[in-house]
């Protein structure tokens, strides 16, 4: 089991409930989009799966072990084992891009080997390798300031990916990126997720990126659990009854309702047809989607 969440509540220090009576759990190399409206709790989710929060009732447990029993050590240990990709990447500006990616494994390195580092880069292939995965590889010696915001996105999940955690967690880990530059980031975190064994929880504002791209789909609103399904058995009256609260149009990658419809169309009882990855083709089979980015 990669993580646990058994009637897991949340309240912020000044009084918001986030979460409440959450159970979720989650295999080893599972993964899982959340989604779901501003305010559902999807980042509160996230942190909590980084053992950055701690539940204000119930019970977590990740990797594992129960992060709430842990000394210090234990815990680095722990959060070393996990790598978030961040909305916004929390990278010093003056930082070196290669700098920023041989970061990620600062938490398994000796204290020597992470100042060394800081001194001259000591894994510039390694840093180059997860770099060119998102096309990123001629920024290797850039400043992290020179970047542009999708850039700089781009430069945490190649953080991730070098970092090579046995749980990932992106919070909107493409928000900033075009359509194409979103799919292939997120293909690249879907790789990493199958050849490491990994698991990837991500949540998404993008629906349709989400179907097809993720197995499984966890619609959060308000701080709770409205569904937990495959892709395949999310119906478009589900995604609509879980956006109501912002209006009849749901937040989409690409703004094409129609392609929604093709996703989520397999007919009332949302049976599934075409397993994750695929999508009904116009002849009415299911094909598989292009992975972009994939190895
Ligand atoms: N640090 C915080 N202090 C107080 N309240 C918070 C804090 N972070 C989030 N909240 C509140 O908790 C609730 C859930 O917020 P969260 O950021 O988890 O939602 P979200 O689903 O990620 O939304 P979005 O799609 O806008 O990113 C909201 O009501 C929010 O106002
Ligand atoms: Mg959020």
């Amino acid at each position: 089991m990669s993580f646990r969440l058994d009637g897991v509540g949340l309240v912020h220090p000044n009084g918001q409930r986030a979460l409440q009576g959450l159970t979720l759990a989650a295999a080893a190399g599972e993964r899982v989009a959340i989604i779901g409206p501003s305010g559902a709790g999807k980042t509160t989710l996230l942190r909590l799966l980084g053992a950055a929060l701690s539940p204000s009732a119930g019970r977590i447990e990740l990797l594992g072990v129960h992060p709430g029993q842990l000394g210090a050590g234990a815990l680095k240990r722990l959060r070393a084992r996990i790598g978030v990709v961040h909305q916004s990447p929390p990278i010093p500006p003056r930082l070196r891009v290669v700098t920023a990616v041989l970061a990620g494994r600062l938490g398994r390195w000796s204290t020597a080997r992470a100042l060394a580092s800081l001194v001259y880069p000591v894994d510039i292939a390694g840093a180059r390798e997860a770099l060119a995965r998102l096309d990123l590889a001629d920024r290797l010696f850039d400043r992290c300031d020179r970047l542009s915001g999708g850039q700089l996105q781009r430069v945490g999940i190649a953080r991730v990916l070098y970092q090579a955690p046995d749980l990932i967690l992106a919070d909107e880990p493409v928000s900033a990126l075009d359509p194409a530059l979103a799919d292939a980031a997120v293909g690249q975190l879907v790789a990493q997720s199958e050849a490491a064994g990994a698991t990837l929880v991500a949540s998404l504002h993008a629906v349709d990126l989400a179907l097809r791209w993720f197995p499984r789909i966890v619609g959060l609103r308000g701080g709770e659990l409205v569904f937990d399904r495959p892709a395949p058995e999310v119906t478009s009256a589900m995604l609509h009854d879980l956006y109501a609260v912002e209006g009849a149009v749901l937040p989409t990658q690409v703004n094409d309702p129609a392609a929604l419809e093709r996703l989520t169309g397999r007919g009332g009882n949302g049976a599934a047809s075409g397993g994750p990855g695929a999508i009904p083709g116009a002849s009415g089979r299911t094909v598989p989607l292009p992975r972009p980015g994939c190895r």
